[in-house]
């Protein structure tokens, strides 16, 4: 039967970890891109309501989407650990770097997702629900759904790179000669400079004021695309001067 053969449990790990994948940027860019400037335009009942029936039930999926994704990685990377898939020679291989660069990136994503937007959109909608049942609209709401926005933009930011990274291992990455010690060091110096920096920078390390230059790319969605494509097309940049030193 194939589906108990290695391919096929391969296989059956890949496809949950792109369906669960699927799950997680489909709600991430749905807040960003539909829900985020829809409220926006809501008049304050029914943007309550809608954070209590809608925002709650898609938050579910979401979070539950990015620990399915993780899970999901790390047994396809368990699965094919030592064989011919991910040996030693793998992770020094140009789509071996890439992919690790795009885990990098997909951890800090999951902790957005649990760490931050999580326990902040919770605040907003316990406000939402209360102001809904009479009660006085909670003063810590507004800085927490500030936080939750500026690291779900930051997420956004990351998708493309992360999607265009894990997708081009097996679909374009490939038949490019192996980057030598140093340019991988290079790499892997920059890959950390980007996480930490951007990372940084979504938990407000740097200031939260919109409309300041190192919240430019959180304060619309138009401005998080604009981000999140240029980093994607740096990196298949960087990656093609990264493996053109090879050797
Ligand atoms: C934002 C989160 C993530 C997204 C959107 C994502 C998406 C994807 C996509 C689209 C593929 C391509 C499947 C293919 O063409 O075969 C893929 C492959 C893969 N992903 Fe992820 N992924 C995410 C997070 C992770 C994490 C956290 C891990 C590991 C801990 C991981 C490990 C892998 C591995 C090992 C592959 C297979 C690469 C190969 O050999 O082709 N991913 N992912």
């Amino acid at each position: 039967m194939f589906l108990l053969t290695k391919a096929g449990l391969d296989g059956a790990f890949r496809f949950l970890h792109v369906l669960s994948a699927f799950m997680w940027m489909g709600l991430l860019w749905f807040f960003n891109f539909v829900q985020t400037p829809a409220y926006a335009e809501l008049d304050p009942a029914a943007r309550n309501s809608a954070f209590d029936k809608l925002t709650w039930r898609a938050l579910w999926w979401f979070r539950n989407g990015a620990l399915a994704t993780l899970g999901t990685g790390i047994l396809v990377i368990l699965f094919n650990l030592g064989n011919d898939g991910y040996n030693g020679d793998f992770w020094k291989s140009g789509p071996g770097i890439m992919l690790s660069a795009a885990i990098v990136f997909a951890f800090i994503m999951a902790y957005n997702v649990w760490m931050v937007i999580w326990p902040n959109q919770q605040i907003v909608i316990a406000n939402a629900r209360n102001v809904l049942a009479g009660g006085e609209a909670d003063p810590a709401a507004p800085p927490a759904a500030r936080k939750a926005a500026m690291a779900s933009r930051q997420n956004t930011i990351f998708s493309f790179t992360v999607i265009m990274a894990m997708l081009g291992v097996d679909h374009f990455f490939g038949g490019y000669d192996q980057p030598n010690a140093a340019s991988r060091v290079i790499f892997y110096i920059l890959v950390l400079a980007i996480a930490v920096g951007f990372e940084m920078n979504a938990l407000g390390k740097f200031g939260t004021e919109a409309g300041k230059p190192n919240t430019i790319m959180y304060d619309t969605h138009q401005m998080a695309i604009w981000f999140a494509s240029g980093m994607a097309v740096f990196f298949v940049l960087f990656f093609e001067i990264v493996v053109t030193k090879a050797g």
